[in-house]
């Protein structure tokens, strides 16, 4: 248990809050997430990837774990540095980030995170989510229960979609 107080067991793994110390982890798994598993929305276009990768710093991870939203990393029970995906919520309702490791990926990382951030929602009072969705990940949302509401209207916009979910308490 830390500071912003999230601990879950999943199966495997465990969902926690992020801490200072997960920086580095954090951003090298978005980085390999978006560059592994994402290839139906970057195509490997070098430009593209790029562009997506270029905040994916661990200074910018340390900016979002100190900032108002809530950061959630899951970790392998054997060891608890060794990160298999990312979570983020802010707290106006907004998923804005949802990346599992390639190692990782269809044990159910995801699913736990969404679900731990819909908590965190719940808690704080919010009861109606929207995130901005990837391609490769339009699948897994609706299976979740959310519903595409729009598609974003710049040409140049990396989501592929917008989602929307009423979370019921
Ligand atoms: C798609 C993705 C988000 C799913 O996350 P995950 O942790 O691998 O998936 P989970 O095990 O939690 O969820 C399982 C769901 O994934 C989908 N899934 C599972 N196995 C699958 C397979 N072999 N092929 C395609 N989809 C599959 C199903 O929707 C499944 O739900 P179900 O079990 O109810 O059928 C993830 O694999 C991914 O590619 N992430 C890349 C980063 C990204 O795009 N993030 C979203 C940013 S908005």
């Amino acid at each position: 248990m830390n500071s912003k107080g999230m601990k879950l067991a999943g199966s495997g793994f465990e969902i926690r809050s992020a801490e200072g110390m997960d920086a580095a982890e954090i951003a090298a798994v978005l980085r390999r997430s978006i560059a592994e598993l994402c290839v139906a929305d970057h195509n490997n276009d070098p430009e593209r990837l790029g562009s997506w990768l270029r905040n994916k710093t661990e200074e910018t991870a340390l900016g979002w774990i100190e900032g108002p939203g809530q950061v959630l990393v899951a970790v392998s029970q054997g060891s608890d540095r060794q990160l298999l995906g990312v979570g983020m919520a802010l707290p106006a309702g907004e998923v804005v980030l949802n990346y599992v490791d390639p190692s990782a990926r269809y044990q159910g990382v995801s699913k736990a995170l969404m679900w731990s951030l819909e908590s965190y929602f719940t808690t704080i009072g919010v009861t109606h989510v929207s995130l901005r969705s990837t391609l490769t990940a339009e699948r897994f949302y609706r299976s979740i229960g959310y519903v595409q509401s729009d598609i974003p209207l710049d040409p140049g916009d990396r989501a592929a979609a917008i989602f929307e979910k009423d979370l019921h308490p």
